[in-house]
């Protein structure tokens, strides 16, 4: 039987290649199934829980459709649409954010991260942000949710919302408990400058990512500038241990090129790194490129871009009205 797939991206600029392979390579996979219905959200609302320049989200949220369409997700088969015009997903986050708990919320480390050490100045959005991707997902019956490993623990706190809510309201099965699909290598790609943290959008040096819309030379300057060790290439996994540079480049080389991690490694055993790294740039280039280009050249067509989200508007708020109008009438109203 096919998959309700939901997932979600944050307009919030600077899409990279962690999304590409965390996330975006996953949703371009289950659209190719016919058996599956898809839907794909530009999560506007959860982008505003940080300060947004009203002009650039409006770009931003644009270029986020284009990623999407350019990376290979068909619009006439998976829904694409912003979740800021689909009203329900406002009113069934406030719903949710009354069947969870504080203390399951207060266990969110992407929270803290986010928030750094002042919590006290961070948004109440920020904090209430995982309830909101809940009520997202549990307005269209999701099965399965492609995301990166770092939305994992938010992905729990969904099913628990669903759990109490179906407990307390004593409607078994009502909301749909769904599953993570996480893949389980190289579901977190890491900075190119310190392998211990993630690749991001918020991370201040360009350096540290490769962004969908980087061109050739943009690629190929950042992964000779991207951080390796002074050790030779790795000639096994073992040899991988405490080398998050290396393992994070093998990886991304692993996942592009559809390999495994063993068969990268024992590849370029014998290379330097300079080696490997001008291979790995050439795929790149081969896999980032085209995507960046079709992503420039649907950017000069807002009309079309506007109207793929107005029709996934449409077709995703009918699905969504109908389920909060369950909830509604669940909880009393
Ligand atoms: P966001 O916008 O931060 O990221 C979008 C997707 O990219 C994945 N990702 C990564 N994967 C691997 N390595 C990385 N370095 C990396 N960085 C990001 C993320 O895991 C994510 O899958 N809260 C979500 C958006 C959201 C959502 C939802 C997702 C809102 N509602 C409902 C699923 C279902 C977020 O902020 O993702």
């Amino acid at each position: 039987m096919g998959k309700k797939i939901f997932s979600g991206v944050q307009p919030t600029g600077n899409l990279h290649l962690g999304n590409y392979l965390g996330a975006i390579k996953n949703f371009v996979k289950l659209n190719n199934d016919t058996a599956n219905e898809c839907i794909f959200c530009v999560v506007d609302l959860h982008a505003i829980t940080v300060k947004q320049d009203p002009k650039e989200l409006k770009k931003n949220i644009r270029e986020t459709v284009a990623t999407f369409i350019a990376s290979g997700i068909d619009p006439k088969k998976s829904i694409i649409f912003n979740q800021s015009g689909v009203a329900a997903h406002s009113e069934g986050a406030w719903i949710l954010s009354c069947v969870a708990r504080m203390g399951w919320l207060n266990r969110m480390t992407q929270f803290k991260e986010k928030a750094g050490k002042d919590k006290e100045k961070a948004s109440i959005g920020l904090y209430s942000y995982p309830i909101l991707m809940a009520a997202d997902i549990l307005l269209y019956d999701a099965t399965h949710v492609p995301v990166g490993d770092d939305q994992k623990q938010h992905l729990e706190l969904c099913r628990d919302i669903a759990q109490k809510f179906n407990n307390d309201f004593g409607v078994v099965d009502f909301l749909k408990v769904p599953e993570p699909l996480i893949q389980k290598e190289f579901s977190r790609i890491m900075s190119l400058k310190d392998g211990s943290k993630k690749m991001s959008k918020s991370e201040l040096s360009d350096l540290s990512r490769i962004n969908l819309t980087d061109d050739k030379d943009q690629i190929i300057n950042k992964i000779k500038k991207a951080k390796t060790d002074p050790l030779s290439m790795p000639k096994s996994i073992n040899e991988l241990e405490g080398r998050p540079e290396a393992q994070n480049l093998l990886g991304i080389f692993a996942n592009l090129s559809n390999l495994t991690l063993e068969t990268s490694i024992e590849r370029f055993a014998s290379n330097n790194f300079s080696d490997f790294k001008k291979e790995l740039s050439a795929l790149l280039v081969n896999k980032i490129v085209p995507i960046s280009e079709e992503i420039k050249k649907l950017l000069k067509d807002q009309s079309y871009l506007d109207s793929t989200l107005l029709e996934g508007v449409e077709k995703a708020d009918k699905i969504a009205s109908k389920k909060i109008k369950n909830i509604k009438e669940i909880v009393g109203f």
